[in-house]
């Protein structure tokens, strides 16, 4: 069975939907690197162990990335899922957990990487916005994409609206996207090729929502 740790700054919504959606894998261990973070609690109240790592108290992006390290190594993990975790990650952390670490973003990437991605969609007028499931890799927002939730943006949406309805699709498409890592569906390989089904995947699994 494969071993998740889930790595969160915030609300922990994204991993209410994972706990929720019992997965075939097991989540043996949260990491917070904020002791306020609401998912701390989402975790304690489903007997899933914590470890809050502060990213202040360590100099530097390599010496805290370290300590994640070691405590995703002390709980044997096979895939490490970002939910809301809201730290950019050092380049020897990432390569370490490379084909084993997922994000989730909330955008219909490439487009629209790094921060405030629903205002950015509104000052475009995009009509379409969404969300994406990716590996990660050294480059910010910019490992291969495994699936998207698309939705479509209304006259009327505000930030606080199309936040609230792309929290909704992320709740469908990311405990899909790891259900589809523990099950085989999704393979990544040592060489980076990434195969759904055995195939090749080309492009992101889509889910429209509209
Ligand atoms: C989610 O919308 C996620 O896509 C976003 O943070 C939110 C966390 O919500 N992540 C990023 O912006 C990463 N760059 P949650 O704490 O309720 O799961």
């Amino acid at each position: 069975m494969i071993k998740i740790a889930v790595l969160v700054s915030g609300s922990g919504s994204n991993l209410q939907a994972l706990i929720d959606a019992n997965l075939s894998g097991k989540i043996v261990g949260v990491i917070s690197n904020k002791p306020e973070a609401y998912a701390l609690e989402r975790a304690k109240k489903s007997n899933i162990q914590t470890a809050i790592i502060e990213h202040k108290q360590y100099p530097n992006r390599e010496a805290f990335d370290d300590v994640m390290h070691q405590q995703l190594l002390a709980w044997d993990v096979d895939l490490v899922v970002l939910a809301g975790f809201m730290r950019i990650l050092s380049e020897g952390f990432v390569q370490k957990w490379q084909g084993k670490m997922v994000n989730i973003h909330p955008s219909l990437l490439p487009h629209y990487k790094g921060m405030h991605t629903h205002q950015r969609v509104l000052n475009t007028g995009d009509i379409l916005h969404g969300c994406t499931v990716h590996y990660v890799t050294a480059e910010l927002d910019a490992g291969q994409a495994l699936t998207q939730g698309i939705m479509q943006v209304n006259l009327h949406d505000t930030v606080p609206t199309l936040a609230e309805r792309i929290h909704r699709l992320e709740h469908v498409i990311y405990p899909q996207a790891i259900e589809w890592i523990c099950n085989g569906t999704i393979q990544h390989h040592e060489n980076g090729q990434v195969l759904y089904k055995g195939q090749q995947l080309e492009k992101p699994i889509q889910f429209c929502q509209f």
